[in-house]
């Protein structure tokens, strides 16, 4: 019994920061409803930072991907429809993780006040419209709902690959895992040599139907 083989170290790594950055990013717009004063002000300048870095970390994950990431091929036997499913929904990740902080900052410019985005003073660079503010927060606010709906679903089926189907989905992407199958400690990895791209084209490769 073959595997697919891992993800490279650098998707790992960029996978697994987004998920670290996702703690914070969450939580302070969570504790905010229940804050007030300088605590609101530091958990709104802890939202606007991690989620800048975050856009920042999406963005170099996105270059990795398209240059000299490693993706294990999709196994020969998953359906056509399975397939695109897992990959729009990587990409419809990709698009939100990228949308989020462009209509956050834009909310916080039509506010048409001063803030502080990690360590940049950034002066009100635009006239306050409160509408257009009202507006952009509505999107912020629908989009982020689908964010964690998706992420939530994406991370479900992570571990319903990991503990029912008992494959190597998860493995694939777990920092400091041995690669192989879960309880097959006879299998090998085979890994074809040097080509990341070679790897990465297979990815979407002949499919079952
Ligand atoms: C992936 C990145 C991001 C995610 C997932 C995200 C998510 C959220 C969520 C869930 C809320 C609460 C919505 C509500 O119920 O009012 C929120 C509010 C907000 N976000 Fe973000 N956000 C991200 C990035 C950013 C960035 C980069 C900025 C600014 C530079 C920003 C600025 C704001 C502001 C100003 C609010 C309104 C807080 C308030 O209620 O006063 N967000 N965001
Ligand atoms: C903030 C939360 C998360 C985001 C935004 C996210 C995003 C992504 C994206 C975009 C990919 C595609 C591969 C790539 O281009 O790097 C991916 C792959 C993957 N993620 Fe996540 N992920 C999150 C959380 C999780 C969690 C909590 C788990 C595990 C419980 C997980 C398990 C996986 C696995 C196993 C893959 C590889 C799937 C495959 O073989 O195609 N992810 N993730």
């Amino acid at each position: 019994m073959t595997t697919r083989g891992r993800f490279d170290a650098v998707t790992i790594t960029l996978h697994w920061l987004t998920v670290i950055l996702f703690v914070p990013l969450i939580s302070s717009v969570l504790l905010l409803n229940n804050a007030s004063g300088l605590d609101a002000a530091t958990l709104l300048d802890i939202h606007r930072g991690t989620g800048a870095t975050l856009f920042a970390v999406t963005l170099a994950r996105l270059c990795w991907r398209q240059s000299f990431a490693r993706l294990p091929p999709f196994p020969e036997k998953m359906w056509s429809v399975h397939r695109l499913m897992v990959t729009g929904s990587e990409y419809a990740l990709y698009a939100l993780l990228l949308a989020q902080p462009l209509t956050g900052l834009a909310m916080t410019l039509f506010h048409g006040r001063p803030f502080t985005l990690i360590l940049w003073q950034v002066p009100a660079l635009v006239a306050r419209n409160k509408d257009l503010a009202a507006w952009l927060h509505g999107i912020h606010e629908t989009a982020a709902y689908a964010l964690l709906a998706l992420v939530g679903g994406h991370a479900t089926a992570a571990l319903i690959h990991h503990y029912l189907l008992r494959d190597d989905v998860l493995s694939a992407m777990l920092p400091l895992v041995q690669p192989g199958r879960r309880g097959d400690e006879a299998c090998v990895q085979i890994v074809p040599s040097g080509s990341a791209h070679r790897a990465k084209r297979n990815r979407t490769g002949p499919a079952s139907i």
